[in-house]
């Protein structure tokens, strides 16, 4: 095989290892994603069925994943390679660590693009500021930069070339460094915010929006949409950790680890329904989902309320932060690939930006030439645009894949007595409860979650 002679470098402290991993993990998901997911879907009561998702379902994928990365130490495919050799399994493991790289370009395409304009924003608040613009303003700002497909392609360029440029470095000067400084900071940020939010929003409509159980509504669908937020938030299936696992000492407690980045990842998903939801609903708006909430509704909020102007630059830095703490893990596992190939570091982060800077005009596109280009309408997914397929692609169904083959893996075709040696573990009551839930809840949840998928339309 090819270069796997060669020492991967190891973060240099597990605190380095806590935070570069939990900036993977923190994302836009949290900042769109979770809030308004959590308040649709009835406040309180999802909160619940999301941390039970959370802690029995993602978490126990995130530590097999990170632990399989630990194990095998090289790129994703390369380590699970080894790691077939060593257990002597005819199933082709790398493959499916070839399916989570492509799925970890595919997101960077889409993500760059949602970034790019967090980029262009935080720039425009800070040279012209959102204050005082009226709503159509606002919404013909958004629309115009979404119809400039120029525009679009530069902002997104520069956000992979953001992220290139970290990862071009060596592992601790790049990476690690950028995860260890801007992860901390983001959560001050967001702190920040959050207090501003108290103070001139409406915090008890925030409250009972995202805590409430008044409006609880219990289906299978809030169910499967826990968990599928649940998997996307902690970054699992797509070699991002597993790579990050692979740079991860010997001397880093797995469960202990884990437990820091669900709730820092957690934490940050919460405290920006506090920072968002307050503001919006002060106003008297409506809580939109999406980029729709960050790029419409925020700013209208922003340009009407005392200090607006200063927030609205924090809040879109601190999404450029949370974004780019992500990015590079996306795109750290190909070109550890790459490298064992014989590749220049360097070389091999600028070439994969380039490539998912082309696939990003498929999103990019997406929001105007293409908006009512439906690929794939021929297979009944009519109304979903290049964009939407990409993203709820690799989301709903790659992601999920990838991560149960890895519970699988870990669960049932390495032996027990090699995990338990690896990690390192006794067989205590903590290590029987995740074993149980790679086992069975997660191949159980996730198959549900495909059930769902194809049968309840
Ligand atoms: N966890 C990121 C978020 O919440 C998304 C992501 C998924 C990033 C997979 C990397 C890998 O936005």
């Amino acid at each position: 095989m090819a270069g796997t002679s060669k020492e991967l470098p190891n973060f240099t402290s597990r605190i380095a290892f806590i935070l570069v991993t939990a900036g993977a993990a923190v994302g836009l998901g949290n900042v769109w994603g979770f809030p308004y997911v959590a308040g649709k879907n009835g406040g309180g009561g999802f909160m619940l069925i999301y941390l039970l998702a959370l802690t029995f379902v993602a978490t126990p994928v995130l530590m097999a994943e990170l632990l399989l990365g630990r194990m095998g130490r090289a790129s994703p495919p390369t380590a699970m390679r080894k790691l077939q050799l060593e257990a002597r399994r005819p199933e082709p493991w790398s493959v499916i660590m070839w399916a989570g790289l492509v799925g970890s370009i595919l997101i960077l395409s889409f993500y760059s693009v949602i970034a790019g304009q967090a980029l262009f924003y935080g720039f425009e608040a800070m040279v012209e500021s959102f204050h005082g613009w009226t709503s159509e303003e606002i919404i013909a700002f958004d629309a115009g930069y979404k119809s400039d497909i120029v525009l679009m392609a530069f902002w997104s360029a520069v956000f992979v070339g953001l992220t290139a440029l970290i990862v071009s470095a060596d592992v601790t000067k790049g990476i690690e460094l950028a995860g260890k400084w801007l992860t901390p900071v983001l959560f001050v940020l967001l702190v920040i915010i959050v207090v501003y939010s108290s103070i001139y929003g409406d915090m008890p409509a925030a409250l009972n929006f995202l805590f409430g159980f008044d409006h609880l509504v219990l289906t299978p669908g809030v169910f499967l949409e826990a968990v599928g937020q649940a998997f996307f938030t902690i970054s699992v299936g797509v070699g991002g950790i597993m790579m990050y696992g692979a740079y991860m000492g010997n001397n880093v407690n797995l469960p202990k680890a884990v437990t820091w980045i669900v709730l820092m990842d957690l934490g940050v998903a919460i405290l920006a329904g506090l920072a968002i939801f307050p503001l919006v609903f002060g106003e008297g708006v409506d809580a939109a989902a999406g980029p729709g909430l960050i790029f419409i509704t925020l700013p209208i909020v922003f340009a009407k309320i005392t200090g607006g102007g200063i927030i609205s630059v924090l809040f879109f830095v601190l999404l450029a932060f949370a974004a780019i703490t992500s990015s590079i893990s996306l795109l750290s596992p190909t070109v550890a690939r790459l490298e064992e190939a014989g590749w220049k570091r360097a070389h091999a982060a600028w070439v994969m930006s380039i490539i998912a800077f082309f696939l990003s005009f498929l999103t990019v596109l997406s929001f105007n030439e293409w908006s009512e280009f439906y690929p794939l309408a021929f297979l009944g997914f009519d109304g979903l645009t290049a964009f939407s397929l990409i993203r709820e692609g690799v989301s709903n169904i790659l992601l999920p894949l990838v991560g149960v083959a890895c519970a699988i893996i870990v669960g049932w075709r390495i032996k027990k007595e090699r995990i338990m040696a690896a990690l390192p573990m006794q067989e205590t009551k903590l290590f029987q409860v995740w074993y149980f839930c790679l086992r069975f809840i997660v191949p159980m949840a996730i198959t549900a979650l495909f059930i769902n998928a194809v049968f309840g339309g």
